[in-house]
């Protein structure tokens, strides 16, 4: 039996114990005496031991059974106890017991096993969706049982889900409950519940840390413990539904904060009408208002006078030579295009029908006030965003190594930026994030020179490609104490999942306004706000910069997160969402973010992207804290697997927290997510307190020890020779993203083939001449060891920044200049630049220079060049260099241009 430290998840030891028990059992039934058999006895023992602890969550096989098959087990039938446990372990494998009744006991057919195993795919789908129910209530056996009773008999056959319950008795096990078994959507609390759980298995009493169950509760009076779990679940599954049945009088309950709880109910034998409720919470984030109306749209039978020869697929039926395309994708498709905005349908410019309710669940499922869909990717919503909030003159700060939309954003709003630096990664060539103190150190500046009132917006990418997530909530604390009314953009573009995990949760920007909202109203905070503004009256900068700053209670929390929904969760490609949680939005915002919406947003916007962004909704509420789990859980193994196997611990490294935050940056100390000697460390403890913490779910594996460089073991080797696509390197790291549909069979398929690469590499060397050999350890060194330093944000020319003390730059008047080729040169990246700046003349990018990777501007319009930007140019091998002509060389501006242009600033000084 593995030991518990080997276990990541909880979810991954109920299976592997289920197999191994099966396998144990199979094997006594083989060979009944003898040495092994008593060996095998004793596991299996302690295997129903363990199962009992965890089966005690689920209500498949439930424990009655459970216990049934273990007694059987003891009195030695062990026939029959190996037959119901293959059949369990089936059933939990294939997910029949979603679909069907599973007879456990021997002699009983399983009449329907046949046609569930040979139901295709699509007709399983469309089986009554199946879940949990847990009841909470410290009830004896027999009480159990009418309860459980009471519940079923309320089914009816015109129900559109079916559920089953299971019961548990404490406060503590609801907690372990939701946070373990996936299958629940409704909790139902009722009056007898007890505080404490008696479970001691590590690996489910740390869920009670994650839930604030373990200490938070301790003095709670027990009238209190039903709406303490309402309230607590609320943290941790804000999706669920919970119903709270009490003795108590109506006033009582008025009061109380119920968290996630829909409904009360006073009448504790009112079966029918809690089941109904039931099903009305899950048929709520079932229901896909605009999926469901496309799908009735390409039913009804219409004629088409309106331009789209793609719509009900006409075009295709009738040609003669492109009939593959039909068979290709199918009729629904084509019967579910249209550019009708009526009929049922309704306009993503201005929706009125179920776009706008498809909206409005969307807002609900991600904690946002408002959202909107975007059918042109996160690009189009950053422009949107920023366009909307920023006005031309505005200061806004931003992420040097921020997405290129951004940039261009800037651009059209005509803002001001402030660029911001990352930590540097030098030894693998990749940015991190921005210090928190980086941040209040130029936002203090700027108090500092007057300029606070325009300062308007902190953007930041949360988290980055590499992985790193910033403390949202501690920065918008922060940064609100020094300027209480500053927007913040969080480009989620790759932060959509962490919503419906618990651990990111907390640190995505809508639950950081949620939660600073809900905190600033409060008269503790205000008292404290109080103490720290006298405590810190004449406080120089570096007092302000190492206090933690308390925002005033009047602050406003304006909060806009942006959302590749199809880079991390079921929608088809492009498509996003903007989710706003901002308290000045209706009064400030609206209009001008209307317009903006309108500037970037097609009048044709594609309805399969908007139907799927529909669907990938209900997905998230209904399982996305099972599938973000088993991400986790998929990428975890992954880390394991690799830093456990001897082979590719040779040429590979799987980097760790620890290599990709600074030290200063992780106050929990925590280095690894694990450690070969230790197991698993609960990252809990680090995603509540760390600066940075790194997201779990991205595998960076630094490859340069086997002598080829990032985008070359991501071409040449991973896609050509194994049909393994990725997408982001660097010099010597490849990145593995999981995302929610990542398998344990995929993470073995990747494992399998570095394992391979790695054989291959060591018979090559094996074979290799002293010279071959020479040349590769040379070429590890350069890769590992020779990189140049990345190079920070140098500055803006003064011809577009005001103020170099302040160092916002104007980047519109550059890029517009650059439209005048009278006003720009080139000069050769290999010379001519240095030869220029030896001679004293400021050299001054015309256009952006995008490298891929890393793909972020090392050069904006109107920006210096340095020496350090061009050594790092220069060093850079890759193939990409978007705005750079190899066969010209730099775009800059002529110094007539720049000398025309400081005139005109110092006119309209005047
Ligand atoms: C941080 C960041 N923001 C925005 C985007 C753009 O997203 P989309 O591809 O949805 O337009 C990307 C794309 O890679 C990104 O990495």
């Amino acid at each position: 039996m593995q030991s518990m430290s080997d276990y990541y998840s909880a979810v991954q030891l109920r299976a592997d114990r289920w197999s191994a028990l099966r396998e144990k059992l199979v094997h006594l039934e083989r060979e009944p005496q003898g040495r092994r058999a008593k060996a095998a006895h004793a596991e299996a023992q302690k295997l129903f031991g363990s199962l009992a602890i965890v089966e005690r969550y689920w209500a498949f096989p439930g424990m009655a059974a459970f216990e049934h098959i273990r007694r059987q087990f003891e009195a030695g039938h062990l026939s029959e106890a190996t037959y119901s446990v293959t059949r369990v372990n089936r059933a939990l494998t294939t997910g029949a017991y979603r679909r069907r009744k599973i007879p456990l006991e021997q002699g009983i057919l399983d009449e329907d096993q046949e046609e569930d195993a040979l139901l295709p795919p699509d007709a399983r789908a469309l089986t009554k969706p199946y879940f949990e129910v847990m009841i909470v209530d410290d009830v004896n056996e027999h009480q159990e049982r009418w309860l459980k009773s009471n519940m079923l008999s309320m089914r009816r056959s015109e129900d559109a889900f079916t559920y089953e319950p299971v019961v548990v008795s404490s406060l503590q096990d609801a907690l372990i409950g939701v946070l373990f078994n996936h299958n629940i959507q409704a909790i139902i609390v009722r009056p007898g519940l007890r505080l404490e759980s008696e479970v001691e298995l590590a690996i489910l009493t740390r869920y009670l840390n994650r839930a604030g169950g373990a200490e938070e509760i301790e003095d709670i009076p027990p009238e209190d413990y039903g709406p303490e779990l309402c309230r607590l679940i609320a943290k941790v599954r804000p999706e669920l539904d919970a119903y709270l049945v009490t003795d108590r009088s109506v006033e009582d309950i008025a009061g109380l904060d119920l968290g996630i709880c829909r409904r009360v109910f006073y009448n504790q034998e009112d079966f029918m009408e809690l089941h109904l409720n039931i099903l009305r919470g899950v048929q709520a984030r079932f229901k896909t208002p605009f999926f469901t109306a496309l799908k009735e749209y390409s039913k009804q039978p219409t004629g088409v006078f309106h331009a789209m020869p793609i719509s009900r697929g006409k075009s295709i039926t009738r040609s003669h030579w492109i009939q593959d395309m039909g068979a290709f994708y199918g009729p629904n498709i084509f019967l579910a295009e249209t550019s009708a905005t009526s009929g049922g349908l309704d306009s993503l410019l201005e929706p009125h029908g179920p776009i706008k309710e498809a909206q409005e669940l969307a807002a609900r499922a991600f904690g946002a006030k408002q959202t909107f869909f975007a059918t042109n990717g996160t690009s189009t919503c950053n422009k949107i965003v920023v366009q909307a909030l920023v006005r031309p003159g505005d200061i806004v700060l931003v992420d040097r190594d921020c997405h290129k939309s951004h940039h261009y954003g800037m651009v059209l709003a005509g803002a001001n930026v402030r660029y911001l630096d990352s930590y540097p990664l030098n030894e693998y060539s990749m940015y991190g994030a921005v210090p928190l103190k980086e941040i209040k150190h130029h936002l203090l500046k700027l108090k500092a020179a007057g300029k606070l009132d325009r300062v308007r917006m902190l953007l930041l990418t949360n988290c980055t490609f590499d992985g790193i997530v910033y403390n949202v909530e501690r920065v918008m604390e922060e940064c609100l104490a020094i300027k209480p009314d500053l927007i913040f953009l969080w480009d989620e573009a790759w932060f959509a999942f962490a919503r419906f995990g618990p651990t990111y949760r907390p640190r995505t920007g809508m639950n950081a306004a949620n939660n600073l909202r809900e905190r600033l109203r409060s008269p503790e905070h205000a008292k404290a706000h109080a103490k720290q503004v006298e405590k810190l009256q004449d406080a120089d900068e570096a007092t302000l910069i190492k206090t933690r700053l308390i925002p005033p209670p009047n602050a406003r929390v304006r909060v806009y997160t942006t959302q590749s929904t199809h880079k991390t969760l079921t929608s088809l490609r492009q498509g996003s969402m903007i989710h706003v949680n901002d308290q000045d939005f209706k009064g400030e915002v609206e209009a001008s973010f209307q317009e903006a919406y309108m500037t970037h947003t097609s009048t044709s916007p594609n309805y399969q992207i908007i139907a799927s962004l529909d669907v990938g909704r209900r997905q998230v509420e209904l399982e996305g804290f099972e599938f973000v789990q088993r991400q986790v859980e998929a990428a975890m193994a992954m880390r394991r697997a690799i830093s456990t196997h001897p082979l590719l611990q040779k040429y590979f490294k799987v980097l760790t927290a620890g290599d990709m935050i600074p030290e200063e940056h992780r106050e929990s100390g925590v280095e690894s997510y694990y450690d070969p000697e230790q197991g698993w460390t609960d990252i809990w403890n680090c995603w509540e307190k760390d600066e940075f913490v790194l997201d779990a779910t991205r595998v960076t594996l630094a490859v340069g020890g086997t002598g080829w460089d990032g985008d070359t073991f991501k071409t040449q080797v991973l896609m050509d020779k194994y049909g393994i696509q990725i997408n982001k390197t660097s010099r010597n790291t490849v990145l593995f993203m999981t995302n929610i549909g990542t398998t344990r069979s995929s993470v073995a398929y990747l494992i399998e083939v570095l394992v391979e690469i790695a054989k291959e590499l060591d018979d090559r060397l094996d074979d290799a001449s002293k010279m071959e050999r020479l040349a590769f350890e040379r070429r590890v060194k350069n890769l590992m060891q020779d990189l140049p330093p990345l190079p920070d944000f140098s500055h803006f020319h003064e011809a577009f920044c005001a103020d170099p003390d302040t160092g916002e730059g104007d980047i519109r008047t550059p890029f517009f200049l650059a439209y005048d080729e009278n006003n720009c040169d080139y000069l050769d990246l290999q010379g001519g630049i240095e030869a220029e700046m030896d001679k004293g003349r400021e050299v001054v990018s015309a256009s952006f220079i995008i490298p891929y990777p890393p793909g972020f501007p090392i050069l904006v319009p109107g920006q210096v060049v340095s020496r350090e930007i061009l050594a790092f140019m220069r060093a850079l091998d890759v193939n990409e260099i978007h705005g750079y002509r190899a066969d010209l060389g730099l775009r800059v501006f002529t110094d007539e241009a720049l000398a025309k242009q400081l005139e005109t600033l110092a006119t309209a000084a005047e």
